[in-house]
């Protein structure tokens, strides 16, 4: 089972911050979730379009100029990272699952993706794309077919897991709330992974693990890694 840190460590710090990635690494998770929203030609990880409830500062994003932006305060010294700032940070080390939340620009999503892989050490099979916004995979997936790209969902659809073979997925990101066994055999038989979100309960890591799941979304991901080690290896591809 892949433990997946979800917005890093954020049970423990600021979510989507270089702090709580690397917390996330130092209790040996090897893959790393993210948001991100574009501002102003620069893509931010911040899940919220509003940063009232993750800073000191109140109003939508748009608000903001990058100056601005950089000086708010996150919690514990951190600030809002950029997209850049958190491949270098990252440099790599971990499998990374970059959502996008707003984002109009394709072209800067692609020049960010050839970016990590060029300057910071990341391979196209440790970064993967995910959404709830369909129509944007589907265009990445036009553009730049050697990146894997994830479904996400909070439905069971009728034609279970269809819709992401069509989107030619490498994987469905799938809610817990849905999620059930016929609908992970369908990913299965149609050659998709299944990613689960959120689960922070022992109790539902074994479940899902038994249901086949390949990972699992933690905000204290630490406690993850502990429970599956050591009959699971964490590494920092998908798997
Ligand atoms: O990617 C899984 C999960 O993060 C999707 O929901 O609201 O936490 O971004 P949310
Ligand atoms: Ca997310």
């Amino acid at each position: 089972m892949l433990v997946i840190a979800h917005r890093g460590a954020r049970e423990t710090h600021p979510e989507n911050t270089l702090l709580a990635f690397e917390q996330a690494l130092a209790g040996g998770a090897t893959a790393i979730e993210l948001d991100i929203h574009q501002h102003h030609g620069e893509l931010w990880v911040i899940h919220d379009s509003w940063v009232n409830r993750t800073t000191n500062g109140s109003g939508p994003l748009n608000w903001f100029s990058l100056e601005k932006l950089k000086k708010l305060d996150a919690g514990q010294g951190e600030h809002i990272p950029t997209l850049k700032e958190t491949f270098q940070s990252l440099s790599g080390r971990c499998a990374l699952n970059i959502e996008l939340k707003g984002m109009d620009d394709m072209a800067l999503l692609l020049e960010h993706l050839d970016y990590a892989i060029t300057h910071c050490q990341f391979s196209n099979e440790q970064l993967l794309v995910s959404s709830f916004n369909h129509h944007w995979l589907a265009e990445l997936n036009r553009l730049r077919p050697a990146t894997k790209i994830a479904a996400l969902t909070a439905n069971k659809p009728i034609g279970l897991c269809q819709f992401a073979e069509q989107l030619n997925a490498y994987s469905i990101n799938v809610d817990i709330d849905v999620v059930d066994s016929e609908m992970v055999q369908d990913a299965k038989m149609r050659g998709l992974k299944v990613f689960v979100y959120t689960v922070n309960r022992p109790q539902d890591w074994q479940r899902l693990h038994n249901m086949g799941v390949d990972g699992v979304f933690c905000d204290a991901p630490s406690n993850a890694v502990d429970y599956f080690s050591p009959n699971t290896v964490q590494r920092p591809f998908w798997p």
